[in-house]
């Protein structure tokens, strides 16, 4: 059974074996927590992304790299939907959270830390991008034993913490 805990903070710092990061398709780096993560890993994350991942990510689809010098041992990417692009696909959304877990299982990951995907640069609104990460997880089957929803700011852990009850 998968415990969905949430925490205020910062991804870059969580003592979990991986972390999620809300990427782009091209896979080389961003801002938001994309850009934390690579500050903060390092220059590993970024030449892992372009051997393991030479042509990107699809949106909606999730893929591993080391974490660098990041406390977890891995980073799992993620893209989610661009609304602000016009892609208001929820089921995108949905699949970033499921196929990093699937891919948590390959690793054998046991814990890991999730952003709010799309809800920052890509415009998804804060209260369905929370309501899209527990219904994956309520639903899941998996080995993951927490997933733990990293909030940045204090309202957004309100919100969380709301929608857990
Ligand atoms: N730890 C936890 N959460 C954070 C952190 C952090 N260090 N920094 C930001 N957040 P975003 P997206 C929150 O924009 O919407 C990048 O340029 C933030 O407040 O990081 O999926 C990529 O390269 C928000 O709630 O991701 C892509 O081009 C949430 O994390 C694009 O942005 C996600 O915000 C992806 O946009």
């Amino acid at each position: 059974m998968m415990e969905v805990t949430a925490v205020q903070g910062d991804i870059t710092r969580q003592d979990v074996d991986a972390v999620v990061n809300a990427a782009n398709n091209a896979m080389r780096g961003g801002g938001g927590v994309d850009g934390a993560i690579h500050r903060a890993g390092g220059p590993a994350i970024l030449e892992d992304c372009v051997r393991r991942f030479p042509a990107g990510l699809a949106t909606g689809d999730a893929g591993w790299t080391t974490a660098g010098d990041l406390p977890a041992q891995w980073v799992i990417h993620v893209v989610g939907p661009n609304r602000n692009a016009g892609e208001t696909d929820r089921a995108l959304l949905l699949s970033c959270y499921s196929r990093a877990l699937a891919v948590a299982d390959e690793l054998g990951a046991g814990s890991v830390a999730f952003p709010l995907v799309s809800a920052g640069v890509y415009g998804w609104p804060k209260d369905d991008a929370i309501a899209c990460a527990l219904e994956v997880f309520r639903s899941a089957t998996t080995s993951v034993t927490e997933a733990r929803i990293v909030a940045f700011d204090a309202a957004t852990y309100e919100l969380v913490r709301a929608a857990l009850g």
